[in-house]
């Protein structure tokens, strides 16, 4: 049997750059093929490639044995691939059945609005995907797993022969990822190829027949999930070892409270997205906030940093922070690392950079930037590039070097881990540590990750649906608060 997917010598520079080199592999029909790497190893744009979405330099990709390399994208969609993003990107005017609509039949855009068969299509994927009862909504009012359902939906929408998915665990919780799990194996079953990149090794482990290792834009390894884990080089470049409990002094357990959240709710409309919150973090102390996506964690880090209205009490260093500006409370020294990143996309990563350091003694903002560019040293090899052609766990990175920039009194990560390869998973927590021993910092920490959050804390609440549910130190965790999480 001809594979549905031969790539040949697929070669894509950007300038100096070379993202994705002489890079081949086949897939046949009904086959995953899991493609994993680090942070900038090639795998989004390798998928672009593929999808028309970027021009090859070289190379072949041959669909069913018919060239497609260099075609646009939309040529390629209508010869039968798919592409599910690695951020959501809905048209937010229209419904979640209009977005898979447009998805179905994008050349026909004006014919759409009275085609009944498009729109029971429409509805048939939606149902597949788990989306049947939010069809009529928008999607700024749907949670984080719902979008990324839409994305798959799209994708499958004009039944493809070969769907590339990137990143579709990214941010789920473990119930979400079993159903994505068996969505993407449910392509398999339907004879559709399948490339899949996610950084959850376990994951992809779990559902792919072949995996494929990319570092720099190489192929380094091959073969089963179990060889290519057990790989030299993919543990060295790619996995790393294992992110170890700190046994640690607590800190700050005799300090004042730093922080002090007092019965904080907050609206949205009617929906109540926090119910009487109350938390306090000492100074000095690293104090992890755990949850699923949707409890309320981003809420709570945004009443904190005055980007939301709220009622109760926020207290910082004895003073209420109640009406203070967003910048106010960021110049006391408090520093939120956005989920989103909110990075100036136009900016180079120097200049973002630049930007945090600002107001600061010329000499500490040196040594700052040498040491972040210690921790992540592709930064900077990416100094002068746009913020916004960077990959994934790369604008990640630059977040979080972003808010240290700044040196804050009080850092607010909100999960920091969600698109970054293991092995930087890894630094960044040896990082953390380091700052712990280094210097009087004191760190909020939202995740989803239990393992990281738990490895990084003094002490740990749990926020489920708007509410604390649970506080203690790490060591009772498993026992008393574990379930569903761990
Ligand atoms: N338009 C561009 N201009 C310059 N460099 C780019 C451009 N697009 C991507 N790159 C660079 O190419 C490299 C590969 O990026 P890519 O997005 O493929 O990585 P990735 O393997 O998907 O990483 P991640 O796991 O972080 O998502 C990165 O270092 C990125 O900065
Ligand atoms: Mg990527």
């Amino acid at each position: 049997m001809t594979p549905r997917l031969v790539v040949e010598g697929l070669t894509k520079r950007f300038g100096g750059l070379v993202a994705v080199r002489d890079l081949g592999f086949e897939i046949k029909a009904g086959e995953i093929l899991g493609l994993i790497g680090p942070n900038g190893s090639g795998k989004s744009t390798a998928m672009k490639l593929i999808m028309g979405i970027e021009r090859p330099n070289q190379g072949s990709v041959r669909l069913d044995g018919a060239e497609m390399a260099g075609l646009p994208a939309h040529r390629i969609a209508r010869a039968g691939v798919g592409l599910v993003f690695q951020h959501s990107r809905p048209l937010h005017r229209q419904t979640i059945l209009e977005n898979i609509k447009l998805a179905l039949l994008p050349d026909s855009l004006f014919r759409l609005a009275a085609d009944h068969s498009a729109t029971a299509r429409a509805r048939e994927i939606g149902a597949r995907v788990g989306l049947g009862a939010v069809l009529d909504r928008y999607p700024q009012t749907l949670p984080f797993a719902d979008l990324r359902r839409l994305e798959l939906a799209r994708a499958i929408a004009r039944d493809p022969k070969l769907v590339l998915v990137d990143e579709p665990f990214a941010g789920l919780t473990p119930t979400e990822l079993a159903d994505f799990s068996a969505l993407i194996a449910g392509f398999r079953e339907e004879g559709r190829a399948v490339l899949l990149v996610d950084h959850n090794v376990k994951g992809v482990a779990a559902l792919v027949d072949r995996v494929v290792a990319l570092y720099l834009g190489e192929r380094i390894a091959s073969g089963t999930a179990a060889e290519v884990m057990r790989d030299a080089k993919v543990r060295a470049v790619y996995l790393g070892g294992s992110i170890e409990a700190h046994a640690r002094e607590s800190r700050g357990t005799e300090a004042a409270p730093l922080l002090e959240v007092e019965a904080a709710s907050v609206f949205y409309g009617k929906a109540q997205a926090l119910q009487e919150v109350s938390l306090s973090v000492r100074a000095g102390e690293f104090v992890s906030l755990v949850g699923l996506n949707g409890a309320g964690k981003t809420t709570l880090f945004n009443a904190v940093s005055g980007l939301v209205p709220y009622q109760g009490r926020i207290v910082w260093d004895g003073r209420p922070l109640g009406g203070m500006t967003a910048a106010a409370v960021a110049r006391a020294g408090i520093v939120q690392c956005p989920e989103t990143r909110e990075l100036f996309g136009e900016m180079s990563v120097q200049e973002n950079l630049d930007l945090g350091g600002q107001h600061q003694p010329v000499g500490e903002t040196r040594d700052r930037l040498a040491g972040l560019f210690d921790l992540f040293p592709i930064l900077k090899e990416r100094r002068t590039q746009a913020a916004r052609t960077l990959s994934g766990g790369e604008q990640q990175m630059l977040a979080i070097a972003r808010a240290l920039m700044m040196n804050p009194r009080l850092l607010i990560l909100d999960e920091p881990t969600l698109g970054l390869a293991p092995v930087i998973l890894e630094q960044l927590s040896k990082a953390l540590e380091r700052l712990r021993e280094t210097s009087d910092i004191t760190v909020l920490l939202g995740e989803q990750n239990v393992t990281f959050a738990l490895s990084h804390a003094d002490r740990v609440y749990v926020l489920e649906h708007a509410r604390i549910i649970w506080q203690g130190p790490p060591s009772r965790f498993a026992a008393e608060a574990g379930a569903g999480y761990l």
